[in-house]
């Protein structure tokens, strides 16, 4: 692949997904990130164009063919990037519940992927971040997860909505989420107030 077509590939995808890059500048910019880890990432390489290392991983095919251009990927960061310091990014081509020889990050980030928060939180350091959403029931598994706490929704013009938290993660008539039921089906459940996406914080 050669820089049109990672630049087609990655445009391409950014495209049908949406733009998050805002979202992810949001995330840094609050949170100092400078250190991400994406589990799932497929080719959204959006995080690097905000955060200056970040550590992809994925096992699916097309994604491995598309990181084996690192140098490539790289340079598109390069031409893209909004931060003054030179981009890493590192990529593993692996399940990411199998150990991963990196070391502590300031994000983990969890979108459409499976319970990436659940498999990875061991490398998020003390009061790092976690941003995911709950299409798979990731968010619900953090929200009853001891080793993190929900400090923020993020609203559709990508601000960190940091009040009245305690309204989301309530089903219909008070009734008891079932996490057996959520990592079965691997789906969020319906409740009365939903967020796109969930800021949370492992805590210290
Ligand atoms: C639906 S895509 C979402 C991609 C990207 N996060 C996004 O939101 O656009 C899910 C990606 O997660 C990857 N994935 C799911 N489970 C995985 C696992 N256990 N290990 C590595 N990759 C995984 C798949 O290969 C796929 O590329």
């Amino acid at each position: 692949m050669n820089l049109e077509q990672v630049t087609n590939t990655y445009d391409t995808y950014a495209q049908k997904i949406g733009d998050r890059k805002r979202m992810y500048e949001t995330i840094a910019s609050t949170f100092n990130v400078k250190r991400a880890l994406y589990p799932g990432s497929h080719v959204d390489i959006a995080p690097s164009l905000v955060i200056p290392h970040v550590i992809y991983v994925d096992s699916f095919k097309g994604t491995i063919r598309f990181f084996k251009h690192l140098e490539t990927v790289q340079e598109l960061i390069d031409q893209r990037k909004e931060y003054d310091e030179p981009c890493i990014i590192e990529f593993f081509g692996q399940d990411y519940t199998q150990p991963l020889d990196i070391g502590p990050v300031d994000l983990i980030i969890s979108q459409y992927a499976g319970f990436v928060g659940q498999a990875t939180k061991q490398y998020l350091k003390p009061g790092g971040i976690l941003l995911c959403n709950d299409s798979h029931g990731d968010a619900t598994l953090a929200q009853v997860d001891e080793t993190f706490e929900l400090i923020g929704v993020m609203s559709s013009t990508n601000e960190i909505n940091q009040t009245g938290l305690d309204e989301y993660f309530r089903l219909p008539k008070g009734k008891d989420v079932d996490t057996t039921e959520v990592k079965k089906s691997m789906k969020g459940p319906k409740y009365t107030k939903q967020g796109e996406n969930y800021v949370f914080r492992k805590r210290i």
